[in-house]
């Protein structure tokens, strides 16, 4: 069993971006700078949004985070959103989700404008990405593709079954691996709540992709012998031995999963920091697509 290490993986990327970014400055050209707007005070927000603005120190991007509390209304993050796409220091923002009950999501998505929408999340985004053409492809989907090509894990002819049909997720990455690209060429099943016989279907997977959001959901009878497991959970689950109170949890039972597997993701360190490397890629190119 080998373990794909995102966490090496995505720090080899940072070096490679900041390597970028250094030879812009020294020929005086513009840094990326990337934006986010955070909502509320949600432990899981606050701690992506505070892994995504040190990768950007790292990287050597100018950052910017704007704060709202949970009552703000839709019209001011519209109109603040409205600011960020006509300012031109802007190459790329993001709104981090979930927002308070309140917000319209997609309202909010819809407002962004499609080349400073680093996320990929625009359905103008959404749709290129369906088609194969140029676009912003979403973080964690972009981050698990690089994760198994820097791993140089073949996929073509594989059986893929990806357990969970969010937009974020499991519905993108459903389509990339299922592409005529490498990696991609995969036989590709999107099971979800309504699926029956689950264990069977995932017992039919050379890659296994959870994306579900149950801590341990994924138990060793569900895994095929010598499969890779690619574990997209990050739920918080209270763990008194930690400082902070409490750990990540994958969708993943990793101790008895992980003697079955090939090559099996770990949380953290697996999927997590390589969504955030896929957020620094799209960032600078977002600023090189503007020929800056
Ligand atoms: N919430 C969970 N994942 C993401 C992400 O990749 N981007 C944003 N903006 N919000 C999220």
């Amino acid at each position: 069993m080998e373990i794909l290490n995102g966490k090496e993986t995505a720090k080899s990327i940072k070096e490679e971006i900041a390597q970028a970014v250094k030879k812009r400055k020294a020929e005086g050209k513009k840094i990326p700078h990337l934006a986010a707007i955070l909502v509320g005070m949600d432990g899981g927000s606050m701690t992506y949004i505070n892994n995504k603005l040190k990768s950007c120190e790292e990287c050597g991007f100018e950052s910017t985070l704007m704060r709202y509390d949970d009552s703000v209304t839709e019209e001011v993050l519209l109109n603040k959103i409205q600011t960020l796409n006509e300012d031109k220091s802007i190459d790329g923002f993001i709104v981090q989700l979930p927002l308070p009950p309140h917000i319209d999501e997609m309202k909010v998505t819809l407002a962004i404008d499609p080349m400073k929408d680093v996320d990929g999340f625009h359905p103008m985004n959404l749709g290129k990405m369906a088609l194969n053409l140029p676009c912003f492809i979403s973080a964690t989907p972009s981050g698990i593709i690089e994760l198994l090509k820097r791993n140089k894990i073949e996929t073509a002819g594989k059986n893929c079954v990806i357990i969970g049909r969010s937009n974020i997720v499991g519905m993108p990455l459903s389509i990339l691996l299922s592409q005529n690209a490498d990696p991609g060429n995969c036989t590709v099943t999107l099971a979800h709540s309504q699926t029956q016989n689950l264990a069977e279907v995932t017992r039919t997977a050379d890659i296994l992709i959870a994306a579900v959001g149950q801590p341990g959901f994924v138990t060793a009878d569900m895994v095929k012998e010598g499969a890779i497991v690619v574990d997209v959970g990050t739920t918080r689950v209270e763990d008194s031995s930690k400082t902070a109170g409490w750990r990540l949890a994958g969708d993943v039972k990793f101790d008895e999963v992980a003697p079955k597997c090939a090559y099996i993701s770990p949380v953290p360190g697996g999927v997590g920091p390589m969504t955030v490397a896929s957020l620094m890629i799209n960032t600078l190119k977002a600023m090189e697509l503007k020929g800056k």
